[in-house]
């Protein structure tokens, strides 16, 4: 456990002070937080120190908080920008090595990110939120998407994205429209505790195995 309060500095605005390493674990706004509700601005300049300094925050404040995505109103700083990664380990099985650059990416930066949705396919799967803590759901997203943005450096990024990597980019994207997982929910029975996930997993298996003995 870390004491945030007192970092919350580097990125409220020290940038004459940005030779200086400013990290910090930030605390993460929750549901029911106006900043998660309303739309984020265009960031001018991507290649700002103070663009540098939040993503630098928002990499720690992730990787401390065992995240595969966090968009800067979650730190609340309403600017358009997201950071995501989608490993090897959450690709689907069965994706050669060609195509597994679409289904993967390394810690990825993008600024004022745009989506184009390449299919009408939509898959579901269970998503988790560090601003909806404790909970998931089971969210339709678009199968096969191309996202485009700025990284850090100012230079365009263009990319591919499908399966999880596609749901991260939109999970973390709608977060700059105001938007949470369980506002894309089709069934909100679909949204559980994951402290009973696996009880829910179970009952699933067994109703399965009943179908298939019938
Ligand atoms: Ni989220």
């Amino acid at each position: 456990m870390r004491d945030v309060s007192a970092q919350a500095g580097p990125v409220a605005g020290k940038a004459e002070h940005h030779h200086i390493p400013t990290m910090a674990i930030l605390k993460i706004a929750r549901m029911g937080h106006p900043v998660l509700s309303r739309v984020a601005e265009p960031v001018a300049d991507p290649r700002a120190p103070e663009a540098r300094a939040l993503v630098a925050s928002m990499v720690e404040t992730m990787i401390d908080a065992n995240g595969a995505g966090l968009a800067a109103p979650q730190v609340y700083v309403p600017r358009r920008v997201v950071i995501f990664q989608a490993p090897p380990e959450r690709m689907p099985e069965g994706v050669g090595e060609e195509e597994a650059f679409d289904h993967t990416a390394a810690l990825t930066v993008l600024i004022n990110p745009e989506i184009e949705i390449l299919t009408s396919e939509i898959q579901m799967g269970w998503e988790g939120c560090l601003s909806v803590p404790g909970l998931r759901g089971l969210v339709p997203r678009y199968a096969d998407i191309v996202y485009r943005g700025f990284g850090l450096d100012g230079q365009p990024i263009e990319r591919r994205a499908k399966g999880f990597h596609a749901r991260v980019v939109q999970h973390e994207c709608d977060h700059l429209d105001g938007i949470l997982y369980p506002q894309r929910m089709t069934d909100l029975r679909d949204l559980i505790f994951e402290s009973e996930a696996r009880h829910r997993m179970e009952a699933e298996a067994a109703r399965q195995k009943e179908k298939a003995n019938a």
